[in-house]
């Protein structure tokens, strides 16, 4: 999406399309009876008689004839009871309005802001969620068809009418964006097949956007991870062809690397479960198992494009988790990167493995806080559904202001419980420190709290996105498929860290 500068009015828009906002008592909102006046009395007569809906995403397509304007559609948004209006019911609303504008091909829109307000939320939150909503639902799968002529359409400009300031609205509107493309670019990560997304790939994707925004880059190959002595990621890469890669990236916003925000994600590029092998049906998907990495690369994204003034270290465990005869079993015993001791019980239990060594290595490039994302256990979609990220963390005040972050993006997560009786089992073990899988009860709260053991006293939280990275079908904001599901939440907690702690007194 690009965007022009000019504010525009019913008569000068250059767009053919004109997006209008309408609720119960519409007239009441400011520029009502210019907009009778300019698109005619029958629009007012057919809200009333129930032809233009003004329930809740409910979305009209009416064409219209004046001679003083270029507008020839307009798209009538339903928002319902104006008293109900939330920010996360707009943004999903405009995605809905996003994927009308791709089955239409539009690639031109003028919006009228005024039409979406309602107090608090004014008209520069509108131009943001438009952007975001839009951007997000306008998404497609990318796909390998051979039969497809379909030429992919984009939108190229946007119009705005409104009486707002032209420069902020902009402004709001190309942060809007910054979101959607880069949850979208996350989504198309998690889509992308495994034989098309190695761990080399993934690496040279994240070398791309340092390459872009300046970020400075590791890529540790597998001899370099043997030598440094990385034993849980090379155990679940042991079974595989492909090379493993540890993944660093740093954004340095400040003149002292201090204060690091880390971000540490799960990039199993596949999944087989090892020689604990997944049952056939258990097995589809798993090439999403890399939603973890794919929502840290896309939060590097937003820092990118925005350059907040926070410090920031990302760090990502890329391999599949294969079977050969050199593969890992299960009665095995590791060293990890710690120097800790893992017996291996279930080879399918791999992602914590590969996150015991990114998140020591995380604290070792100077991560002060750490966020670990991870597709990690089925158990989070028994206990929460597909609709819930579940988390887990060591620190009330920093989790506090991480909810308060995915409040603002309307990412839905849910603390859960992690007990010493939880710790005790995760530590029991008669040949090593640890062991990586001590029940199939309330097991999330164990894979998560596998990690915590690395982590030590850094304020930590664990996010298992196995249930919400991945959709079994469409949603009001995009296909079904990848989510790009924490990318903005990862980025909004970076972009407000320094507020987050002040007002909670430091973390
Ligand atoms: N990648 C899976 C978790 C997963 C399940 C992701 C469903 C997405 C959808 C993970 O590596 C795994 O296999 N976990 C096991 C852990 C168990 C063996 C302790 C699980 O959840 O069953
Ligand atoms: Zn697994
Ligand atoms: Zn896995």
């Amino acid at each position: 999406m690009k965007t022009i500068k000019d504010m525009k009015t019913f008569e000068t828009t250059t767009s053919e399309l004109l997006i209008v906002g309408v609720r119960k008592n519409s007239n009441l909102i400011k520029g009502w009876d210019q907009f009778i006046s300019f698109f005619g009395n029958s629009i007012e007569e057919w809200i009333r008689e129930g032809d233009i809906q003004t329930d809740q995403k409910k979305l009209t397509k009416i064409p219209v004839k004046t001679s003083n304007s270029n507008v020839k559609r307009v798209l009538f948004v339903g928002l319902g009871d104006q008293k109900k209006l939330t920010e996360q019911l707009l943004r999903e609303t405009f995605g809905l309005v996003g994927k009308e504008l791709k089955k239409l091909k539009a690639n031109s829109f003028s919006i009228w802001l005024e039409s979406f307000t309602a107090a608090p939320i004014d008209e520069n939150d509108i131009s943001f969620l438009s952007a975001e909503g839009i951007g997000m639902g306008y998404y497609t799968i990318p796909n390998y068809k051979t039969t497809s002529n379909e030429p992919d359409t984009t939108i190229e400009t946007v119009e705005f009418v409104t009486e707002a300031d032209i420069d902020e609205v902009v402004s709001s509107f190309n942060v809007g964006k910054v979101y959607a493309d880069s949850v979208n670019e996350a989504r198309s990560l998690v889509n992308r097949p495994p034989n098309l997304l190695t761990a080399p790939d993934l690496a040279d994707y994240a070398v791309q956007l340092a390459e872009q925004y300046g970020f400075e880059v590791e890529i540790l190959n597998k001899a370099e991870l043997e030598e440094l002595g990385m034993g849980g990621i090379l155990a679940v890469n042991q079974g595989s062809s492909i090379e493993p890669r540890m993944i660093t990236l740093k954004y340095q916003a400040k003149e002292t690397f201090e204060n690091v925000v880390g971000l540490v994600g799960k990039g199993v590029t596949y999944d087989t479960g090892g020689y604990s092998i997944k049952p056939k049906t258990g097995m589809v998907g798993m090439k999403g198992d890399m939603g973890g990495a794919a929502a840290v690369l896309g939060a590097m994204r937003i820092v990118g494009e925005l350059r907040p003034d926070q410090n920031v270290v990302a760090v990502i465990g890329a391999t599949d988790n294969m079977i050969s005869s050199d593969a890992m079993k299960p009665d095995d015993v590791i060293t990890t990167y710690s120097g800790k001791t893992v017996e291996v019980l279930n080879s399918d239990a791999e992602g914590r493995l590969v996150l015991a060594d990114a998140v020591t290595y995380a604290k070792q490039q100077g991560a002060n806080y750490l966020i670990d994302v991870a597709t990690l256990t089925g158990g989070v979609i028994t206990a929460l559904g597909y609709d819930k990220t579940g988390a887990l963390s060591n620190n009330e005040a920093f989790f506090d202001a991480f909810i308060e972050a995915s409040i603002e993006t309307g990412e839905f997560v849910w603390g859960m419980p992690l007990t010493e009786s939880d710790k005790k089992r995760i530590r029991k073990s008669d040949v090593a420190d640890l062991n990586n899988s001590p029940g199939s009860d309330g097991h999330m709260i164990f894979g998560g709290g596998f990690v915590g053991e690395f982590v030590e006293n850094t304020p930590w939280i664990h996010l298992d996105i196995a249930g919400t990275s991945d959709a079994k079908s469409a949603h009001d904001l995009g296909p079904k498929g990848g989510t790009g599901v924490m990318v903005r939440t990862l980025a909004t907690l970076v972009e407000r860290f320094e507020d987050l702690q002040k007002e909670r007194n430091s973390f």
